[in-house]
């Protein structure tokens, strides 16, 4: 069994995403299909009460948070009682495509980590230039979850696994020169999840082109050469943590 923890499968994205589930679904291929705003927290909602190898978890992004108003947190809440949906995000922090919002990025995601502690759901968290805020908020939670697309350092994987987080390992591990790889070596597969970011993170050898939840196979292939291990073992590794951080009915 393989699983996707991070993608994004959404009709807006794909021209042929019946097609992309028939595959998913004939191939076994598990997916949790993140959510970003209202209207795709919805989607990832439907799609998850229609596929049994479909699960959704739902959030703001900081990259969305114009469209969130205080309606939008009372419907969560709601959509938080759904069984397929296993976890809050993508959530997080971005001071790179945003760094004039800081305090309402923090006060928005704050909210959803109180969520996550009323409900106990664990989060997936986006973080990009923003880590040391990230980390400080984490820490005051004492939530579990995922660590989305890590690409930091050896210290910095360790800070957020002391924390009780996993690591999503997705496209960038395939990449020429990616740092990540000396990371990889030196963390157990315990504390590695399995993630595409579909449509987004295209691994080689299909980068440039738009990416698929299988590919998370690439993914798997990928570690499993870093770490001199057996790809099977990767996706049972793998599976297992994902299985203790969620609530899958599998
Ligand atoms: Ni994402």
């Amino acid at each position: 069994m393989i699983i996707d923890t991070h993608c994004h499968l959404f009709k807006e994205e794909y021209d042929d995403l019946e097609d992309i589930l028939k595959q998913l679904e004939k191939e076994k291929i598990i997916v949790i299909i993140n959510g970003y705003n209202p209207l795709t927290n919805k989607y990832a909602i439907d799609l998850a009460n229609k596929y049994k190898f479909i699960y959704a978890t739902i959030g703001f992004h900081p990259s969305n948070i114009n469209e969130v108003q205080d309606e939008s947190f009372k419907i969560l809440e709601k959509q938080l009682n759904n069984k397929k949906v296993v976890g809050i995000g993508e959530i997080g922090l971005d001071y790179y495509w945003n760094k004039n919002n800081k305090e309402k990025q923090k006060e928005i995601l704050k909210k959803q980590l109180d969520l996550a502690k009323k409900y106990n759901k664990p989060i997936i968290v986006h973080s990009r230039d923003a880590v040391d805020d990230v980390y400080n908020l984490l820490k005051k939670y004492n939530l579990k979850g995922i660590l989305h697309a890590f690409s930091g350092s050896l210290e910095q994987a360790n800070l957020f696994i002391n924390l009780g987080y996993k690591l999503g390992i997705g496209g960038v591990v395939t990449f020429k020169n990616s740092k990540l790889k000396e990371v990889i070596k030196n963390i157990n597969l315990e504390y590695i999840v399995l993630e595409t970011d579909a449509p987004y993170l295209t691994p080689e050898p299909y980068r440039g082109k738009k990416n698929k939840p299988i590919y998370v196979r690439i993914i798997a292939e990928k570690i499993a050469d870093i770490k001199e291990t057996k790809y099977n073992d990767v996706c049972q590794i793998t599976t297992r943590n994902v299985r203790s951080l969620f609530d899958l009915d599998l």
